[in-house]
């Protein structure tokens, strides 16, 4: 679902994937084009949206559980992080974690990157601190000069998994094995499934941000591809759905679209919509499994009071 090789920030791949979901019947296009600054931006208000409740319900978790958290990863680990993190998240779980032996944030985006990595170390300055460039969805490979170490920890916050397919997600968690080590644990946020009176709100906020931060997708289509799609035409969707359970976005076309794009028209019926994200929801017993089949094994999790989210420590099991 992610794009490979590459930085996603370049015009010939957002018109590559603005072509593919025009083509695919389910008209898919993947949720990393949401984020340019505008779409970062606004995925920053929608974490402070009172329906939103995963991020501020997870970093609660973080806070409230820290030293357990702390004490069940144990000592001397190098942290992995996926995702260049907010350092909300970050920086109380380095300072909890005894003799920390280094941090490694890994992120598509360089710029993004760096300038997280030099915040944090603003804040640990005797903390070893080296960014790396890559695709975390694809296979990654540590660099080759690490700081010493008795094992390492896999961080992977804020429920990105969910953006995954199962069988993605169980292809992550397989090389994320591989990469960390079977002595590695994994600390991993994941959004549990929940009624669809919490989860829609979340999705289809009453102040309207996450209709904007859709929407932005084809404002920034029509920018960076010199296009002319009629944005207010498109109405923000969010749907739950089952087996598996998740919450789909959608762009759904009012009134029958044509589109052109590299010389070639396509259109969308009304009805039809542009499928711009989707969003997994597990239950414990149903990640837990799908973390076993990738080398994994539960060994402690938190939740909040009501279940929304978790929280859950892996650890490696020995291959065979
Ligand atoms: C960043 C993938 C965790 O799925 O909840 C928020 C993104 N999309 N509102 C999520 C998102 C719409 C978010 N993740």
């Amino acid at each position: 679902m992610f794009p490979t090789n590459s930085e996603p920030n370049n015009a010939d791949d957002l018109q590559q994937a603005l072509v593919e979901a025009l083509i695919r019947p389910d008209h898919r296009i993947s949720p990393i084009w949401f984020y340019d600054q505008r779409g970062s931006a606004l995925f920053e208000d929608i974490t402070q949206l009172p329906s939103y409740y995963p991020t501020r319900t997870e970093i609660s978790i973080l806070d409230e559980n820290l030293d357990a958290i702390a004490k069940a990863i144990g000592s001397d680990r190098l942290v992995v992080e996926l995702g260049s993190g907010s350092s909300r998240k970050t920086v109380p779980l380095l300072k909890a974690l005894d003799r920390p032996s280094g941090y490694i944030p890994v992120d598509i985006s360089a710029d993004y990157l760096h300038q997280a990595a030099a915040d944090l170390s603003k804040q640990l300055p005797n903390l070893p601190v080296m960014a790396l460039v890559a695709d975390f969805t694809t296979a990654f490979s540590l660099p080759p000069s690490l700081p010493a170490h008795r094992n390492r920890l896999g961080f992977f916050p804020g429920s990105t998994i969910g953006n995954l397919s199962e069988s993605e997600a169980q292809s992550l968690l397989e090389h994320c094995h591989e990469v960390l080590g079977d002595e590695a644990a994994f600390l991993i946020g994941v959004d549990l499934d929940k009624s669809p009176e919490v989860l829609i709100p979340a999705y289809d906020d009453p102040e309207g941000v996450t209709a904007e931060f859709n929407r932005n997708l084809l404002k920034r289509i029509n920018h960076e591809l010199g296009l002319a799609i009629d944005v207010q035409a498109f109405a923000h969707e969010a749907r739950y759905l089952t087996d598996p359970a998740r919450i789909e976005m959608h762009l759904v076309a009012l009134t029958d679209q044509t589109l052109a794009v590299a010389g070639q028209t396509y259109t969308l019926a009304a009805g039809e919509s542009f499928h711009t994200e989707t969003s997994h929801k597990y239950t414990i017993k149903g990640f837990s499994q799908l973390a076993k089949q990738a080398g994994w094994q539960l060994t402690q999790y938190w939740c909040d009071a009501q279940n929304h989210f978790a929280v859950l420590l892996l650890k490696a099991t020995a291959r065979t």
